[in-house]
This record gives structure tokens, sequence and C-alpha cells, in this order.
């Protein structure tokens, strides 16, 4: 499974970027907000940190002006990918966007048959988030299995997207189900390294090993 991190917070980038695991970025206006820039110059920032896949958002709401602004994010670089909300006007745009090889990925997915309307569409990623449907009450993994036997059943090439991932456990059943991408806040990126018998086996790996050859030097 790819791992997306879903941050536009550029030293978190610059950490995870180091350990050589990041296939992408996922970006959303409250994400770019928290950050202080303008879109076009934070993007840019982030594609000079991560060569992969890094969806940049739009804030229009209709289709005309959503099409608008997906091609000049499009433009910042060759690496960006439209984001669209999954709503009439976004699909619409997703269409036309698509049909101008411009990659379009459709965000705030709850259902499969909104996938299937984005894979109808030429989108190249469906992004169906799992942490905000369990928030419900409601199991979010299922819908990233439906969507997955869904685009399989039909050979959609649409790139599943598990969004809104908040644990380690999320993240294991996404790639467990087949998700093509996992998307996840830095935190939880950095969670997936971690075992206390990592810890424990490499600090006595290290005490036996200094057991024998400090006392050689001592020696
Ligand atoms: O980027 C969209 C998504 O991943 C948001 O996650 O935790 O705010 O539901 P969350």
């Amino acid at each position: 499974m790819k791992i997306f991190v879903d941050t536009a917070n550029l030293e978190e980038l610059r950490a995870a970027a180091a350990w050589g695991i990041v296939d992408g970025v996922t970006t959303n206006p409250s994400l770019i907000a928290k950050e202080g820039n303008p879109i076009e110059e934070q993007i840019a920032k982030i594609c000079e940190i991560v060569d992969g896949d890094i969806s940049a958002e739009v804030v229009a709401i209709e289709a005309k002006a959503m099409i608008e602004e997906g091609r000049k994010l499009a433009a910042i670089h060759p690496n960006v990918v439209v984001k669209l909300p999954l709503t009439r006007d976004g699909i619409q745009a997703t269409s036309v966007l698509s049909k101008e090889d411009i990659r379009v990925n459709v965000t705030l997915c709850f259902t499969a048959n909104q996938a299937m309307l984005a894979a109808k569409a030429g989108a190249y990623i469906i992004s169906p988030f799992v942490g905000r449907l369990d928030d419900l009450g409601m199991t979010g993994m299922e819908l990233i299995e439906e969507i997955v036997t869904i685009y399989d059943n039909y050979g959609y090439p649409t790139q599943v997207l598990a969004a809104s991932l908040r644990s380690p456990l999320h993240v294991k059943e996404a790639a467990l189900i087949g998700s093509h991408i996992g998307t996840m806040p830095f935190k939880v990126v950095d969670s997936l390294f971690n075992h206390p018998l990592t810890d424990s086996g490499l600090e006595r790996f290290l005490k036996d090993y200094e057991k024998v050859f400090a006392a050689q030097k001592a020696g």
C-alpha cells in the first residue's frame, strides 16, 4: 500500500521524506489554512520535498470555477493531483479535467455509490473517509472494502485512497483489504515504527555486545 502523509506542514514532510517511505501527500483547505501560506506557495514547497502525488484541493463550489481553479493548481507542478469534493459540480468538473489529462482525487466520499460515480467520471483517486464514519458510530473500514470490491468487479482504474486514517490499526486494516493508498497524519506514520519488543530487543543486543567487547578493550 502506498503511504501518503495527510499534512501541509513542511517540517513533518521533511522528517517523513527522510525515512524514504513516503509515496505522496494529501492536503485539504483546513490543512493549508493551518500553515498560513497561500495554497500555490505551500504546494510548490511540498513538491520540492516529496516526489510523488501531491493533492491540492479547490475551494470553488461551482463546476466552472472548480475547473478553472483545478487547471491553475495542476499547473503548479506535474506531480499535483487536483482534489475535488464529491458533489454534482465536483463530479462534473472531474469529468472535464480528467479528459484534459489532469489527475483528480475525488474527496469527501462516504458511500460506495459515490465512489462508483467518481470512477465513471474518470477520477485518478477516490478518497473515502474512514475515521469520520467511525465518529458516527459506523464501521468506516467497511466502505473501503465495498469500494475495492466494486472497482475490482468492473476493472475501474481509479485508485482507492483510505483517508481519515487515525491509528495504526486503521492502516493495517486498509492494507489487508487492498486499498491502493492510505493517507494519515504524520503522528500515525511515526507510530507505525513502534513496538516495545523492538526497543527492548535492541537494548539487549547492545548490552550483550558491550559486555564482551568493552571488557576485551579494557583487558
Ligand atoms: O484529508 C482528509 C482526511 O484525511 C481528514 O481526516 O481525521 O480530519 O477526518 P480527519
